[in-house]
């Protein structure tokens, strides 16, 4: 297959539109088909969307017809890009996954179905490996958000590591397009995202164990996680303290995350970040407003004592963690011989 034809579901929402945003002059991956929801169906593209993301909406969809998420709307296509809302994904994606139709999906339900990868592509893309083996259709996850961006470092480092103190500040936009009002947001913090603390535990444990044909090895590491919703509209910060299982000294570490490379960079794949972890220098490194990457995970304050490590994390949280990964994945599956 030389060319790989998508189509959007969730279109018209803050994941659909970095997706649109990323695959204008694609080299090899196609948008054949939008989707929104049932009241914007027979709409143009242009006409009914709120464009809020940075830049003007690419020529190339403005008079694309919005279809329904029915498999019949998307019998053409390789693959459907799924930015349904959690509640709507899995009715819609199972329905297409049976009619014949693959999915890649950023959805939460069925992320931890043994039979169903969940994909960070410089991470885990071994666990890809199990689609040979499928003899129907495929379904493939992405990870939360949080966890797409917190198990990046940790990858280059898991083998020293015995359990994880993780405390988040998520940006806004992580609750979506509607996701939060103004007045609860402004000059205020939340400590509280609901089932956030939950998904970022058990998907990094399946993220970073191993995944078979029928059922995965979890990380199996405690990870104790505390999320917080704060005034930032882009980037997801997290500030962690790692127990590791030896005194380790912070440069040892800091050369392990910036030696990082994965197969997606081996490949060169469009979109993958040249330097997946980035080390700065910079005392009060990463800010969001500074140093977000949309592809590359920012690391800053990396200080050891004895064994406990620290380090203050940064990712975009709607391209590392949501658009940027899905097209990745698809990259990635295509430069393994799945797509
Ligand atoms: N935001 C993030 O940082 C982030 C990161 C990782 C994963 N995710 C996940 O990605 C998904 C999309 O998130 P988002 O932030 O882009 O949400 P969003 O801004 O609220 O967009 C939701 C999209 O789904 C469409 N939709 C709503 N109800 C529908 C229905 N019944 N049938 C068909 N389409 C429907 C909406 O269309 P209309 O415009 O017509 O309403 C819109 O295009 C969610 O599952 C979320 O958990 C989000």
């Amino acid at each position: 297959m030389d060319r790989v034809r998508v189509s959007i579901l969730g279109a018209t929402g803050l994941v659909g539109q970095w997706m649109i945003k990323l695959l204008a002059n694609h080299p090899f991956i196609e948008v054949a088909g939008l989707s929104a929801s049932p009241g914007k169906v027979g709409s143009k593209y242009g006409d009914v969307v709120h464009w809020f993301i940075p830049g003007d909406i690419p020529e190339y969809v403005r008079d694309m017809v919005l279809v329904s998420t029915d498999p019949a709307d998307h019998k053409t296509v390789d693959v459907v890009l799924s930015a349904l809302p959690n509640d709507v994904a899995w009715s819609a994606e199972s329905k297409l996954v049976n009619a014949g139709i693959n999915v890649v999906s950023n959805a939460s339900p069925e992320r931890m179905n043994p039979r169903i990868p969940l994909i960070n592509p410089e991470v885990n893309w071994e666990h890809l490996n199990i689609l040979r083996e499928v003899k129907n259709n495929w379904i493939v996850k992405n990870p939360n958000c949080t966890a797409a961006i917190i198990s990046m470092p940790l990858k280059p480092i898991q083998d020293l590591i015995d359990a994880l103190h993780i405390v988040t500040l998520q940006a806004v936009s992580g609750a979506g397009y509607m996701g939060l009002s103004y007045l609860a947001i402004d000059g205020n913090v939340i400590p509280f995202i609901k089932g956030e603390e939950e998904k970022i535990d058990i998907e990094i444990n399946k993220i970073l164990g191993k995944q078979f044909l029928d059922r995965y090895e979890p990380w199996s590491r405690p990870i104790y996680v505390t999320a917080t919703r704060v005034p930032v509209k882009y980037g997801h910060t997290a500030v962690i303290h790692a127990i590791l299982n030896r005194d380790t000294d912070a440069n040892q570490i800091i050369e392990r995350l910036r030696g990082f490379r994965s197969l997606p960079q081996e490949k060169e794949l469009p979109t993958a970040p040249r330097e997946p972890i980035k080390v700065l220098d910079r005392v009060d490194a990463p800010q969001p407003a500074r140093d977000l990457d949309p592809m590359a995970v920012s690391v800053g304050r990396v200080v050891t004592r004895n064994n406990v490590l620290r380090l203050v994390i940064l990712g975009d949280n709607l391209v590392r963690g949501a658009a940027g990964i899905t097209i990745l994945t698809i990259e990635t599956m295509k430069a393994l011989g799945l797509l």
